[in-house]
Parts: structure tokens; sequence; C-alpha cells
């Protein structure tokens, strides 16, 4: 039988690897990801609204799924790779589904947004040409108490286009 690993009651040595970047840090076993990410690492973009799984505000990627990092423990994220709204830009620029969401305006306070960008990126990683429903599913479990879900929705199309045109530039006469 594999042995239940035993951490604590202290602080333990954790090892998290953030937007490619390795961090070794000493944690309380019970200290979540948002907490660890916020507190610890200073990467604010991740945001916590509920703290309990209900809105998605705090939406990051472990691996290449996207998680509430508000009910992961920071312990239980070391094997594989964590990815937050800070490191969602590529070359420098900013990822298509950030670029769109400001080209349409896809908020109003800004507290849901990170987590639906990470959530609809993350839908284009696995399906670049999403219908609207797939689109709306995506998104499904980040709650937007703004009500932009119109423009949430035509963010999500846009930024499918902008991939799709971008991977044409990239490989022309496929
Ligand atoms: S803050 Fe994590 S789901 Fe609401
Ligand atoms: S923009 Fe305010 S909660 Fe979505």
């Amino acid at each position: 039988m594999p042995e239940t690993p035993i951490y604590g009651p202290g602080r333990v040595p954790v090892k998290l690897v953030v937007n490619g970047q390795t961090h070794l840090l000493n944690l309380l076993p019970s200290e979540t990801l948002a907490e660890v990410l916020r507190g610890e690492l200073g990467l604010t973009g991740t945001k916590v609204v509920c703290g309990m799984g209900d809105c998605g505000a705090c939406t990051v990627w472990l691996g290449s799924k996207p998680v509430y990092s508000c009910l992961q423990l920071a312990i239980d994220c070391q094997s594989q790779p964590i990815t937050t709204i800070e490191g969602l830009k590529r070359n420098g620029e900013l990822h298509p589904v950030q670029q769109a969401f400001i080209a349409d305006d896809a908020f109003q306070c800004g507290y849901c947004t990170s987590g639906q960008v990470m959530s609809m990126a993350a839908l284009l990683e696995r399906n670049p040409d999403p219908d609207e429903e797939a689109i709306r599913s995506a998104v499904a479990g980040n709650l937007c108490r703004c009500g932009a879900y119109p423009k949430i929705v035509r963010a999500g199309k846009r930024a499918a286009e902008m991939l799709r045109v971008s991977k044409e530039r990239e490989a022309p006469g496929e």
C-alpha cells in the first residue's frame, strides 16, 4: 500500500514552478496556492473573491488545466508547472485572449477578468476553433457580477479568430 505523506505541522520546504521560474519556499501545509501566489510571490493578478470554489476569480493553470487556486493546497502543486495571468504573454506580447478582452472592453470592475482570461486561454489551447457554446461552457465556472458576459463571449470569438489568423501567417498555404 502506498504510504500517505505526512506534512507539517510546521513549515515545510516546497518547490513550485510558476511561470517558468522555480521557487523554493517554506510553507505551512495548509496554505492555498492562491495565498502563496499572492502573498509569497507577489503575483496579485490572481484574485481571490469567494475563497471557496464558487466564483473562479482565482483561476490559474496547473499544467494545462485551469484550476481554482483557492481550493488547491500549494504543497500539492509541486509536480506540475503553474501558470498565472502574469505568465500568459508570449514573446513580450499579451496573449490574444488578453488582447481580445481589451479590444472588446470585456470587463467592468475587472475582478473576474484574470480568471476569465485563464479559462478562455485554456479552451483555445485544447480547441482552437470553439463555437459559442464551447466558449460559454469554458467560462461557466467564472462568475462576473458586473454582467460583462456578452462582451466576454465576443472576446472569446475574437481571440479564436486572432489565433487562427496568426497560425495561417506562420504556415501559409497549409
Ligand atoms: S476565489 Fe477561488 S473560486 Fe472564488
Ligand atoms: S468585470 Fe466585474 S465581476 Fe466581472
